[in-house]
């Protein structure tokens, strides 16, 4: 079902990432889930997924954005402003969510959270809830991006690091080098051993739950590394702990 959102507010984190707010009710959803936007372009209705990346508890959502070149959608959310109207589907949807790893003994007791580009939206609405501090000891943000101002939410995220011990936040950027930022590819941190080191604790099996979203390459390398490490897909038939969510 359809229901037509008003654009409320839009950040510019750099000139092609922009944050939307747009008032609608979408109704009950997950912190990790996804709703689409469609506009209608030119002869054709274009509907594409995008994070909510507020928590659940709101009379509007927000997303993060990257207008693609060439893309077919995102060039046209690119260029709206308060006021503008935009066609929201709801119920949201979507299985990155902490409702879907396992509890108990499997769980483990560190969350790991691997992210590029917008894809760290979703892992934004999860840690603005209560229940990833309540089931983790220890919860590692590593978001990746080309450029330091490509990390939207970056003063946010190191905010919530400095006051929550619990909380890790790695910036992994591989266009530039900047102090107190890895400089690398996500998957080629994890092969050499510095996002561990970074976060002061090691990934296994019995330890970790690992989520991944974002660039479908970063997934799959990234798995191939966890993998080798002894972790498993996360299957509601057969629990493990690697759950994913490509974004193309
Ligand atoms: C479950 C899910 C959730 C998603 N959430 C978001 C989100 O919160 N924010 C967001 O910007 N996109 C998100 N996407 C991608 C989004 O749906 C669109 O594909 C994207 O906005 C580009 O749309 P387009 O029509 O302009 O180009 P498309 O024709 O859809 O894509 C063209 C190409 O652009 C590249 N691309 C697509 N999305 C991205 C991206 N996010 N970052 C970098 N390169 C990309 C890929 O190479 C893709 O093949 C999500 C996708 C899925 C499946
Ligand atoms: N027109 C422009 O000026 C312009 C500029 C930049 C991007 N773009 C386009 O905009 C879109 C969004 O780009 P984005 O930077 O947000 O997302 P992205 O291309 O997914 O890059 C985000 C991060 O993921 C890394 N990455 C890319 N492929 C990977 C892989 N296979 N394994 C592991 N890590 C990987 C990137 O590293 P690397 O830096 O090593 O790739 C970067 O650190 C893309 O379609 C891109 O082509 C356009």
């Amino acid at each position: 079902m359809w229901q037509v959102g008003k654009v409320i507010d839009r950040t510019d984190w750099s000139e092609r990432l922009f944050s939307l707010k747009i008032a609608v009710d979408v109704g009950p959803y997950l912190a990790g889930q996804f709703i689409k936007l469609a506009m209608q372009l030119q002869d054709k209705r274009v509907a594409r997924a995008y994070s909510i990346i507020n928590p659940p508890g709101s009379n509007y959502i927000e997303v993060l954005a990257v207008a693609v070149p060439d893309g077919q959608l995102s060039p046209a959310l690119h260029l709206l402003q308060p006021g503008d109207a935009v066609d929201v589907s709801v119920p949201a949807s979507g299985f990155l969510t902490l409702n879907e790893l396992p509890r108990g003994e499997l769980q483990g007791r560190h969350l790991w959270m691997l992210a590029t580009g917008t894809a760290v939206g979703p892992f934004l609405a999860i840690l603005d809830t209560a229940e990833p501090w309540q089931r983790f000891e220890k919860i590692v943000l590593v978001y990746g991006a080309r450029q330091a101002d490509e990390l939207a939410y970056c003063a946010k995220l190191q905010t919530m690091a400095h006051e929550r011990s619990q909380f890790c936040f790695l910036p992994a950027i591989t266009r530039e080098i900047r102090p107190g930022m890895l400089h690398c590819r996500i998957p080629d941190g994890l092969t050499s051993g510095v996002i561990e080191q970074q976060a002061g604790i090691a990934i296994s099996a019995t330890d970790s739950q690992v989520m991944l979203c974002g660039n479908p390459g970063m997934i799959r390398d990234s798995i191939t590394v966890l993998t080798d490490k002894g972790l498993r897909k996360n299957l509601r038939r057969a629990p493990g702990q690697i759950t994913t969510e490509k974004y193309w």
